[in-house]
């Protein structure tokens, strides 16, 4: 069994940890933000109980996860003793490498380093760490608690037995795994998903629809159970700034270039359900 360390607790950490910790694992979790972590962690909680009530999950996966999990308040500490770290902080480069290269400095050689980034590849971050033969991308999905699939992605210097172990440590999650042959930014679901968003964003830019009508036009005639609009909207809309200013970094294609209106909110704040707007208005910021 892995002794499994997430960093970064907020949307995904918060479930991936509860993931692990559900699954029998000793696991530990760290966010620079203690009170976002917290409100996270009891709407996980609140989430488990609920898919045990509905005889969803076992009983057993809601007393693990209260047995299993603890909370550490710096980097340092949360990574002590743990055989696996899954880093899910900000989708920043920057952030990532420094967290990173001060894990791998201290860490044994022989601790799997994976991230839950959706468009950095760990090849990226790796080439500026101790051991990057222990690097991986292991992706999961939103909300982790309830979506079955992880993404496993990797350069040519990861060792086997680093992805065998992620590998298992997922299954034993239990998640279905897909495993790519190359490194690509977006990995399979965000590629694809990617062409949808940015055709929706496109026809919006254009004043050829309203988003409301995009979402509705693509629930009605694909049968998706959310528009692109509301999709960004659960996901974040920082986090598909973020990725399309990296793209557009590399291939300076105009095309790539982030849309105004998704910079403004961004700017603005207005990430979506977890601050409460995005392009839609909720109520009051989710919990999920
Ligand atoms: N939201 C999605 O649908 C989704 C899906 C798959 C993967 N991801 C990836 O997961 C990662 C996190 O996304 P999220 O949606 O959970 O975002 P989020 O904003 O909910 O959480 C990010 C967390 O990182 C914390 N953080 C920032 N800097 C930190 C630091 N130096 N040390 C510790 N914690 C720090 C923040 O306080 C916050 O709690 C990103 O890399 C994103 O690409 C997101």
């Amino acid at each position: 069994m892995e002794k499994v360390a997430v960093i970064g607790g907020g949307q995904m950490g918060s479930q991936i940890a509860a993931l692990s910790a559900m699954s029998g694992h000793e696991t530990s979790i760290f966010d620079s933000n203690k009170e976002y972590l917290d409100s996270k962690l009891v709407f996980t909680k609140e989430n488990i109980e609920n898919l045990v009530s509905k005889d969803l999950i076992k009983k057993e996966s809601l007393d693990n996860f209260n047995q299993n999990l603890k909370v550490y308040d710096s980097l340092e500490t949360v990574v002590d003793d743990k055989t696996f770290v899954i880093e899910a902080v900000v989708e920043r480069f920057d952030v990532k490498k420094e967290i990173f290269t001060t894990i791998s400095k201290k860490l044994d050689e022989d601790v799997v380093l994976a991230t839950n980034s959706s468009f950095i590849a760990a090849s990226e971050i790796a080439q500026h760490c101790k051991h990057p033969e222990r690097f991986i991308n292991m992706h999961f999905f939103y909300p982790p608690l309830r979506m079955d699939l992880i993404e496993i992605s990797f350069p040519e210097s990861t060792s086997k037995e680093v992805v065998d172990r992620t590998k298992e440590l997922s299954e034993l999650m239990g998640r279905t795994v897909v495993t790519l042959n190359k490194e690509t930014p977006g990995f399979i679901v965000n590629r694809m998903l990617g062409a949808l968003v940015d055709e929706a964003y496109e026809l919006y830019d254009e004043g050829i629809a309203d988003f409301k009508d995009i979402d509705l036009a693509i629930k009605k005639g694909l049968n998706h159970p959310l528009g692109p609009f509301e999709l960004t909207d659960y996901s974040g809309l920082d986090i598909s700034y973020y990725s399309k200013l990296k793209i557009y970094n590399e291939t300076k294609n105009p095309k790539d270039k982030p849309k105004k209106f998704l910079e403004e909110k961004v700017k603005d704040g207005k990430l979506g359900v977890k601050t409460g707007e995005g392009f839609y208005n909720y109520d009051k910021p989710s919990k999920s």
